[in-house]
């Protein structure tokens, strides 16, 4: 704990103002209520980014009384049946549900994080009436992006573009009816798009990544990028690293950049995009991100989605076996 305690005063010195405590699942740590108290302790805002599903009520209170700022809860459907199905969790979703009372009870701000797709997409409406009825304020409609393990079920989910087309609509008028109740935050496919998004923020801008065993990531997917050194914060302290790691400095700013980003007018407008799909999907860390019309495999991308999500989907890889609600309520703090 003493480490933690140590990472998160440097990150507070080092300008960070705050902390998203993600997983994995952060609520099967133990110290979780004295990383909390220490984050508060030296002025970080914290967000707690869960499941839902381990969470007791008494743990809740006690991360509020420890001065919790924010809670972010995933849901996979609002159907429980389907919903269940995709998270690999029987009773999960009567346990998100709980858990979102619960928040909004302790007064707690809670955010609903909807990740979207061919097999929750029709349910789009429901998903938003569900975050008015938990009363969240905020919510998270974000299409899959197909990195790390979403990549190996790219076909069980990667939508149509009518349902993309459509589901922009469906935020779009929520948006207007819910003024002053709901604010929807829209994350479009990247394998439609037009433009890339500025993944992280630009690579090493703006976010850094710890991971529980203390090596420090520019974004959480970077391991699958061959050829970075991540440094850890057992070896060096956080500012050098963010400062002069080998591997935020490998895609920092717009030195590393090859064509068509190097003389591009949006090079500094997204970055030339996500490093991990380039990767991915053109094989090399440095080009364009293939959601970009101007990278040479965007068509091949485009063609990709599409036949994927015009062919039935195929059944869901899941990495654990399914978790009984039984053992699960057995497992809970
Ligand atoms: Fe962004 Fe590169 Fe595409 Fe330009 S060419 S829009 S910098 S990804
Ligand atoms: Fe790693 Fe986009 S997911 S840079």
């Amino acid at each position: 704990m003493a480490e933690w305690q140590d990472v998160l005063r440097q990150a507070a010195r080092l300008g960070v103002l705050q902390v998203h405590l993600s997983g994995g699942e952060p609520t099967v740590r133990r110290d979780l209520e004295e990383i909390v108290a220490t984050a508060v302790e030296v002025g970080l805002y914290t967000n707690l980014i869960t499941a839902g599903v381990l969470l007791t009520r008494a743990r809740l209170e006690e991360l509020a009384a420890r001065g919790l700022d924010h809670v972010q809860l995933s849901i996979q459907d609002v159907q429980p049946a389907n919903a269940d199905r995709i998270a690999h969790y029987e009773g999960g979703h009567a346990k998100k549900r709980e858990l979102a009372r619960w928040v909004c009870e302790l007064g707690l701000p809670l955010t609903i994080n909807a990740p979207v797709h061919r097999q929750n997409l029709d349910r789009l409406p429901d998903i938003i009436d569900f975050a008015v009825e938990m009363g969240a304020g905020r919510l998270e409609v974000a299409h899959i992006q197909y990195y790390g393990w979403a990549l190996a079920n790219r076909a069980a989910l990667m939508p149509t573009r009518e349902q993309v087309r459509r589901s922009a609509d469906i935020v779009e008028s929520a948006r207007e009816r819910l003024k002053g109740i709901l604010i929807i935050d829209f994350v479009v496919p990247d394998y439609y798009a037009t433009w890339p998004k500025p993944c992280m923020g630009g690579w090493g801008r703006g976010i850094v990544n710890v991971t529980p065993s203390g090596k420090v990531l520019p974004c959480h997917a970077a391991e699958t990028i061959p050829g970075l050194v991540f440094d850890n914060v057992r070896d060096k302290p956080l500012a050098e690293i963010w400062l002069r790691g080998q591997a935020f400095q490998q895609f920092r700013g717009t030195d590393w950049m090859i064509e068509p980003c190097r003389s591009c007018e949006r090079r500094e407008i997204d970055w030339g995009g996500c490093r991990c799909q380039a990767f991915a999907i053109a094989g090399d860390a440095r080009a364009a991100d293939p959601a970009c019309v101007k990278s040479s495999r965007h068509a091949e991308m485009v063609a990709l989605a599409e036949r994927e999500a015009g062919a039935p989907p195929p059944p869901l890889v899941y990495r654990r076996p399914r978790k009984p609600a039984s053992l699960a309520a057995a497992e809970s703090p």
